[in-house]
């Protein structure tokens, strides 16, 4: 969470910096701030609680003239340490007001060195963590072996730290370079023509430049206009990789839609073309990194899927394809709960870590305890060489382009997607599916962009419909097999987006206690099993409407198309393509997550930028 941007080159930094935190207020819109080294020894800094439109307009006020200056940094912040006010929106100063921090992670040891810096007679002004660096820094800058050494003093600083944290910070004294450190927390680095960027996320940068460099763990890096330069947090020159952004400016851009999320519903199609795109070669399944043999992935004896949110979600829709495709156990488990249970783990066992961001911290914890337990861990990401990937013994990427509305959706869809060619892999190594039939299921996989699309073009009746449920109190969604993990998943939308009471139930476990919040006019929805793929249990799933609608419930069903056999049942009929029984979440979700966006925007809700949430979530 958080969004951090810093610049040097020969552009007005301020301009800069407003245009990357836009495209970083995904990660958090709880305050913004700005510094610009605007002359040898003159600083300026503005920051506003609220939106960074806030901010804009306290920038217009005070005139944008009195920022200029070619290097600076900005914010964009989720609160962790202290409420959405001004006094703790970042930058953050020293006691000097020569020294300006931002931050995104938390330093755990931050009260120590509060009392610390307190006991020393310097009065904080905020109620952050990210203040006691401000301090710290400008100390070490001013005295001592890193005297008048802005790298060397952010290192020592380094050392002093718990937690997880990204730093970006400027001296007034050293007008021509931004100083930044990285433990656990994002940070990328964007290379242009006499200009470089650091920042939590490429979009910030992507109108400048495409070519961007991953930094590791424990760096530090120094950029001036010319470059930048890595060290750890000893000195020591360090190794980063360049890579090269495959998407532009016009995938971090509304490009004519009212929110992101609504042009990244439209997008899945894409996404989910992309993502299969290159990973079935010669008759095989491959994926994009990986560190462990052929032999480790026929050893498997016990897979674990782990995430968080809606990639969890997406880890339960895969659990019926992967047990069904090589008989191997599977466990789909909240990363948050994951580490702190004990699982049982070896070398045999592997981890598929499910996280759009890549840097999700219940999920990298979880990644780093399974693979102090030796198992192997693949990770399925959206995000080139973060966190998660990094860690990973493998990698699959999702290539769903930049997701920036905070509910995910084309993320959501391509994970699935990525999620069963997992699957299909450890089939192939495992042996328990025949080259051809590996074939025929991505054959299956492969035409799945275009029920999507078709699926698109039908939902103008579930706008409408969402528009007449705005004044509902609650909504439940029901769901069997495959169905349940998209019942889920529409329930979280509906919460997350419209702020909704929602209830995602195996269709099963309604009889043994949810049944009695069903009254008069209740919207449920019915997420229905293919009456040919899963006979039994759509005929089972009739008799679940059919008790409800007994108890006054407005019955919603999604439905295959030709499905007669519900239609009497259902007060409402969403049709959804026949697909494969273990892809139909591919194209059921979709008309939930546009069911939620409608309800939210009918009840007035930000769609891209729900309250109480960030995109990423980078503390536990
Ligand atoms: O970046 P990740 O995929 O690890 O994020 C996991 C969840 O935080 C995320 O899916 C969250 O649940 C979304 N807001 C759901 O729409």
């Amino acid at each position: 969470m958080c969004g951090i941007v810093g610049y040097v080159g020969h552009r007005q930094a301020l301009d800069v910096v407003v245009d990357g935190l836009r495209r970083l207020e995904y990660r958090g819109y709880d305050s913004a701030g700005v510094a610009v080294v605007t002359g040898p020894g003159t600083l300026a800094v503005e920051r506003k609680a609220g939106r960074l439109a806030n901010l804009e307009n306290r920038l217009d006020e005070v005139g944008r003239g009195e920022f200029a200056g070619t290097a600076g940094m900005g914010h964009t912040r989720w609160a962790t340490h202290g409420p959405p006010v001004d006094r703790n929106a970042h930058p953050h100063r020293d006691a000097t007001g020569r020294v300006a921090v931002v931050h995104n992670g938390i330093i755990e040891n931050f009260a120590a060195l509060r009392a610390e810096l307190e006991a020393d007679g310097v009065e904080l002004t905020s109620d952050t963590d990210t203040e006691t660096v401000a301090h710290l820094v400008g100390r070490a800058y001013a005295e001592g072996p890193t005297k008048g050494d802005l790298p060397a003093s952010l290192r020592a600083v380094c050392h002093r730290l718990s937690g997880a944290f990204t730093l970006v910070v400027t001296h007034v004294d050293e007008p021509d370079m931004i100083v930044a450190a990285r433990r656990s927390s994002p940070l990328v680095v964007g290379v242009g023509e006499g200009e470089t960027f650091v920042a939590s996320d490429v979009a910030a940068f992507i109108e400048y430049t495409r070519d961007a460099v991953e930094l590791g763990q424990d760096q530090v890096i120094t950029i001036d206009r010319d470059g930048y330069l890595v060290t750890d947090f000893d000195g020591e020159e360090a190794q980063t990789r360049p890579f090269h952004v495959d998407w532009d400016l016009s995938a971090a851009e509304k490009g004519g839609h009212e929110y992101f999320m609504l042009k990244e519903i439209e997008e899945q199609p894409t996404a989910l073309a992309d993502t299969l795109r290159g990973h079935f070669v010669d008759g095989r399944i491959v994926l994009d990194e990986q560190r462990m043999t052929d032999q480790d992935l026929r050893d498997v004896d016990k897979v674990f899927v782990v995430a968080c949110g809606s990639a969890y979600h997406s880890g339960l829709v895969a659990k019926y394809a992967i047990e069904h495709w090589t008989r191997l156990p599977v466990e789909v488990e909240l990363a948050s709960e994951f580490r702190y249970r004990d699982p049982v783990l070896d070398r045999a066992t592997l981890v598929v870590a499910v996280s759009q961001s890549g840097e999700t911290a219940d999920t990298l914890e979880a990644v780093r305890h399974a693979r102090d337990q030796k198992a192997r861990v693949l990770a399925v990401c959206n995000t080139n060489g973060a966190q998660i990937p990094r860690e990973s013994d493998a990698v699959l990427y999702t290539h769903a382009g930049p997701e920036i509305g905070v509910a995910s959706t084309k993320a959501f869809l391509a994970q699935i997607a990525a999620n069963l060619m997992v699957g299909l892999a450890l089939a192939q190594a495992r042996g328990t599916k025949y080259s051809d039939e590996v074939a025929r299921e991505f054959a299956e996989l492969a035409a799945m962009p275009a029920a999507v699309a078709k699926v698109l073009g039908t939902v103008e009746r579930v706008r409408e419909l969402g528009r007449s449920l705005a004044d509902s109190k609650a909504v439940l969604f029901l769901g069997r097999h495959v169905g349940y993990p998209v019942a889920l998943e529409g329930a979280l939308k509906l919460k997350e987006l419209a702020y909704m009471h929602a209830e995602g139930f195996a269709a099963g476990e309604l009889k043994h206690g949810p049944i009695a919040l069903i009254e008069e006019g209740l919207p449920v929805v019915i997420v229905m099993p293919s009456p040919k793929g899963r006979a039994v249990l759509h005929a089972k799933m009739v008799s679940n409407i059919s008790e409800i609608q007994a108890r006054g419930a407005r019955t919603i069903v999604l439905a295959e198309e030709g499905d007669e056999t519900v239609r009497p049942f259902a007060d409402e009929l969403i049709e959804i393509p026949a697909v494969p029984t273990l892809l139909q979440p591919l194209v059921a979700t979709v008309p939930l997550q546009v069911l939620s966006a409608e309800i939210a925007r009918a009840r007035g809700y930000d769609v891209d930028k729900p309250r109480n949430l960030a995109k990423s979530v980078t503390v536990e």
